[in-house]
């Protein structure tokens, strides 16, 4: 993303497309006209110019939101027809597959093979929301003679999203899905850097079947766009994605009007392997936790907990994969692509050179191919260890293919140094000790734990949050449901 002049482009690239929002059911340009240009991760060109949609816009798109709540024109369809319309997105989306694949590959320079389990799981999200639409059942509450009590889930109303760029396919799915089952209308602030899978989607919603205004997806910078949707008072609940410093400032902004908030912040999620775990297994599952997206997801596993004890024989079998690792334009067969922009790498390349002037030991590097044009946003995998608990590589998220080994002596050792974080989103623990496994397992403060897994595909089904620092509230699984809708509880007496 770039909001400077436009740069000179090589004559064979094909015209710049120029996307539109979708509100209120229809194609829109942001009042002032002004356009953001989407610039290619693998080889740094723009391909395409997005709206950059401000304050009145996001006015637009809120009230467009609201007339769609209070005509009843969603909440007021059956809960049967509710899921039906998003089944049918979900099936569309199946059909569009490779084309939503290509785009999202190329707006975030992720392989094309990651980009299509993306979008398998974005189809699955309507799936299993529209299923889960008409079995959101309340309960009853004995008041004893005299008196009926029940409850019911109510929609929020309104629901802000703010998504970051690293998964707009699925971070999409994830917000929309479970808020439109439960009756909801949504605005919908996608990433300036990428976004234009969202707009695909709340085109294809419209085909679905979904009345307008029900899901509006706007586009434009955090600090105008995000921020004016974050502080509109008629938005009565808000779900964000992002960076700690964005969440808290949403937060605040979100306080002011009072409305909810779901906060989703990242992670250092750490992978504890026992000297008993099966390496073989172990090693591609936790490579790919790390590389997967080139290291920028929320739960990357990017701290690698080793028993001391099996030290020699963990780092070097990770040294030798992690040299053999390749990242290379999306389109290309490679093990992942680049980072989403300049600044990302230039941030990423900054931990990595303040680690060496630490003198932290680097095990392994692996290598950018040689098609990868310099004009790209790439970082080769690296691999350091030992890694100091309390150093920056040890605590802080780094965004990139960066893993760090931290070894540890025992059990209580290994759960001491796991829970050393502010953050507390992912965690896998591998050994073949199963009561060691559960105990680890309930012992790590973190929203997930996987014994002897890390992820579980797009992991739709399952509850996930964070704790500490990485947010609170809780997305996917019917736990989400919860958090999209609150209780209403009618009281009767009846004598
Ligand atoms: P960010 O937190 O600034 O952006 C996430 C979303 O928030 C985007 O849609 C952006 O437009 C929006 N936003 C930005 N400023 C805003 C504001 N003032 N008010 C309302 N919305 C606003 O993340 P950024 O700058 O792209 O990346 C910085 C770092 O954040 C990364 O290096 C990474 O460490 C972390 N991050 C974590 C993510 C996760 O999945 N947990 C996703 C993206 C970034
Ligand atoms: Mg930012």
């Amino acid at each position: 993303m770039t909001v400077s002049a436009p740069r000179k482009r090589e004559s064979h690239i094909e015209p710049l497309k120029h996307y539109q929002m979708i509100i209120d059911g229809r194609p829109a340009d942001s009042a002032s006209g002004a356009r953001i240009e989407m610039i290619c991760p693998s080889d740094g060109q723009v391909f395409a110019t997005i709206p950059r949609s401000n304050k009145e816009d996001i006015n637009l798109a809120v009230a467009a939101a609201r007339r769609a709540i209070d005509k009843g024109s969603w909440r007021h369809k059956t809960p049967a027809d509710r899921g039906r319309i998003l089944m049918n997105l979900s099936t569309l989306i199946a059909k569009h597959h490779e084309e939503l694949s290509q785009l999202d590959a190329r707006d975030v320079g992720k392989t094309i093979k990651s980009a299509r389990n993306d979008v398998t799981v974005l189809s699955r999200y309507y799936e299993y929301y529209a299923g889960a639409a008409d079995k959101t059942v309340g309960t009853t509450i004995p008041l004893g003679k005299g008196f009926t009590a029940m409850t019911f889930r109510e929609p929020h109303g309104v629901i802000g999203a703010i998504i970051p760029w690293n998964s707009p396919t699925q971070m999409t799915g994830r917000t929309t899905a479970p808020a439109l089952a439960m009756g909801n209308a949504i605005v919908l602030k996608a990433a300036e850097d990428a976004c234009l899978s969202s707009i695909r989607i709340a085109e294809l919603a419209i085909e679905a079947g979904l009345p307008p205004g029900v899901l509006n997806v706007v586009t434009g910078i955090g600090e105008e766009a995000g921020a004016a949707l974050a502080a509109h008072k008629d938005v009565d609940f808000i779900t964000f994605t992002g960076s700690p410093e964005i969440g808290t400032f949403v937060q605040k902004a979100a306080a002011d009007h009072h409305a909810g908030v779901t906060l989703e912040l990242g992670g250092k999620s750490p992978q504890i392997v026992f000297a008993d775990a099966n390496l073989e297994e172990a090693l591609p599952v936790i490579t790919n936790a790390i590389i997967a997206n080139s290291g920028q997801i929320c739960v990357a596993g990017s701290r690698l907990l080793v028993e001391e004890s099996a030290w020699q024989k963990v780092t070097k079998a990770f040294a030798a994969r992690f040299n053999s690792l390749i990242t290379g334009p999306h389109h290309g067969d490679y093990d992942f692509g680049p980072l989403i922009n300049q600044k990302q790498r230039d941030r990423v390349l900054q931990f990595i050179k303040r680690a060496k002037t630490r003198k932290t030991p680097m095990l392994a590097e692996g290598s950018i191919a040689p098609e990868a044009p310099p004009s790209g946003f790439y970082v080769p995998a690296i691999l350091f260890g030992p890694v100091p608990t309390d150093s920056e590589l040890g605590r802080e998220e780094v965004f990139g293919p960066v893993l760090s080994i931290i070894p540890f002596k025992d059990e209580s050792d290994a759960i001491c140094i796991a829970n050393d974080t502010e953050y507390g989103l992912g965690a896998g623990v591998w050994t073949q000790d199963g009561a060691r496994a559960l105990r680890v397992a309930h012992a790590v403060r973190s929203g997930q734990v996987y014994i002897n897994a890390f992820g579980a595909g797009g992991g739709v089904e399952l509850p996930f949050g964070g704790f500490k620092k990485s947010g609170h509230g809780r997305e996917k699984g019917l736990e989400a449901l919860q958090d999209f809708s609150t209780t209403k509880t009618i009281i009767i007496n009846h004598g």
